[in-house]
């Protein structure tokens, strides 16, 4: 299919139009990948009947998808590190002192298509939870793509009541050796998968740390009996002690909130 250069200085201009974004004249290849499942989905044959279409303005809801297909979703966690580096090491320490009094931050990802860039800046933070203990950071997405609105909100209706969840936020707190608090996501994550060797093995793991080693030992054991294997040498270290691994470091942390 060839774009004529009436057809992408349609197109390029409603895109600048809705969203302001720029379609250079070296990016115009785009629109022809951009737009052929949409073309196919409607049954429409090129992009010349494309803008007769749009421009007769018979199809109201036509542009918003021409828009949408047009638009880069490309994202991930930490995208372009430089802009998280900055963020942290020159941005946030100069706001934190000007915010002393007030503790609050407010922050916009003005783009945040999916909403990985949102669960990294709150990354930032949660890594550093004593630091920025008394805190109230809010971290606001938006975005004109109602299809990338649409599936951040499905993650996050659905995500956080998976395994996965409750198992990455097991772990997060396990990491920060805030055992107690680690403990009802692991059992939660351990319920939700009985068949999952490794959150067998966190919970005996968390449990151990808590001094609960009879409790460890039979997580342990379902954990091997799951075919995690590394729960061998924790059970081996329990059951002699001074063999196999190195014992979990009680947290001397406080416990949260
Ligand atoms: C390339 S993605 C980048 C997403 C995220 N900022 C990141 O770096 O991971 C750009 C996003 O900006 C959105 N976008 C483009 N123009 C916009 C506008 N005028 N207002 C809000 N969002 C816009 C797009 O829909 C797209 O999801």
């Amino acid at each position: 299919m060839q774009v004529s250069d009436s057809s992408s200085r349609i197109l390029a201009g409603l895109l600048e139009a809705r969203t302001g974004q720029q379609l250079t004249m070296n990016r115009r290849w785009r629109i022809e990948t951009a737009l052929a499942s949409l073309l196919r989905e409607r049954g429409i044959a090129t992009l010349d009947e494309l803008i007769t279409i749009l421009v007769m303005g018979k199809e109201p809801g036509l542009s918003n998808q021409v828009v949408e297909a047009l638009l880069n979703n490309e994202t991930y966690f930490f995208r372009d590190r430089t802009p998280f580096d900055l963020l942290s090491r020159a941005a946030l320490p100069k706001l934190m002192q000007r915010r002393q009094s007030s503790k609050r931050l407010r922050i916009w990802s003005a783009g945040c298509s999916t909403g990985q860039e949102v669960y990294s800046l709150a990354m930032l933070f949660a890594d550093e939870p004593l630091k920025w203990q008394g805190w109230t950071i809010d971290i606001l997405g938006t975005d004109v793509s109602g299809k990338a609105i649409a599936a951040a909100d499905r993650c996050i209706a659905q995500y956080p009541k998976t395994y996965d969840c409750y198992f990455a936020r097991a772990a997060i707190h396990v990491e920060l050796e805030q055992y107690g608090t680690a403990l009802p996501f692991i059992e939660r994550a351990a319920e939700l998968r009985p068949e999952s060797g490794s959150a067998r093995h966190l919970l005996g793991f968390a449990l151990e740390s808590l001094g609960r080693e009879e409790d460890a030992r039979m997580h342990y054991r379902a954990a091997l009996k799951l075919g995690f294997h590394g729960a061998a040498q924790r059970l081996k270290r329990l059951e002699d002690p001074g063999s196999g691994l190195l014992p979990p470091t009680r947290s001397a942390a406080p416990p949260p909130g």
